[in-house]
């Protein structure tokens, strides 16, 4: 399977983008610039022995060029890039992981916005139509993603109104060591899924003090 990970240079993008090339998945890491994604690949080629299922692209290439698509970038970019992407998503399935927190995960402020759409993943749906998008990677951390030598001891809870799509998210997450998948139901359940996070991260900044 081919997998693009849409803004695949942040932290979220680039700890899935590794746990997928070491599933043995064809993984191209898409970037608004080449440079930019050519820069994260050969990051990921000095962590990671041998690597020859990875490789860079612009988003919009990356997208056309895919399977199943990743979306990992802040909300406030979420729509733009999404648009830019729209042609080559069209027909594919695409995971979700856009958080509707004010600012980036690891940022002093983690409030949850209430969107009109619901939740951040029923918005994606909303801007591709044409695309079967499901809720996943919401609830796993970048830290435990890109710690990759061990297995993640979280279980992925995904969502999503096509059963199809379900189960070939599903299947390709489980090959990440540990992880299991969860659905969680329909995709407006992303709504209670996302917010799942804030309170997580506002609950473990409040024990570290
Ligand atoms: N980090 C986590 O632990 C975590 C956990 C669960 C969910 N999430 C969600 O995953 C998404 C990505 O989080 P992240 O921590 O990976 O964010 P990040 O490090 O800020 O990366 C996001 C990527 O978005 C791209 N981007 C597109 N338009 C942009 C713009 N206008 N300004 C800045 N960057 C832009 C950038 O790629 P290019 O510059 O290469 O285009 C950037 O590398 C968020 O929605 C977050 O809520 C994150």
């Amino acid at each position: 399977m081919k997998i693009a990970i849409i803004g695949g240079t942040g932290g979220q993008g680039l700890g899935i983008a590794i746990r997928f090339v070491q599933a043995g998945e064809d993984v191209i890491i898409g970037s608004r610039t080449m440079e930019k994604a050519q820069k994260a690949v050969d990051k990921v080629k000095d962590l990671l022995d041998d690597v020859e299922n990875l490789k860079a692209a612009e988003n919009p290439d990356a997208a056309k060029e895919a399977d199943v698509l990743v979306l990992t970038v802040l909300l406030a970019s979420q729509r733009a890039i999404l648009l830019s992407i729209k042609e080559g998503a069209t027909g594919k399935i695409l995971m979700d992981a856009t958080g509707p927190l004010e600012t980036a995960i690891g940022g002093s402020l983690t409030r949850c916005l209430y969107l009109p759409e619901g939740a951040a993943s029923e918005r994606a749906q909303k801007i591709l139509p044409d695309t079967n998008v499901i809720c996943a990677f919401n609830n796993i951390s970048s830290g435990a993603l890109m710690n990759y030598n061990e297995p993640i001891d979280c279980d992925c809870l995904i969502s999503g109104d096509n059963q199809e799509s379900k189960i070939t998210v599903a299947k390709l997450i489980e090959k990440i060591p540990g992880v299991q998948v969860v659905d969680c139901g329909p995709l407006e359940r992303a709504q209670i899924i996302e917010k799942i996070t804030p309170l997580l991260i506002g609950l473990n900044i409040k024990k570290s003090l």
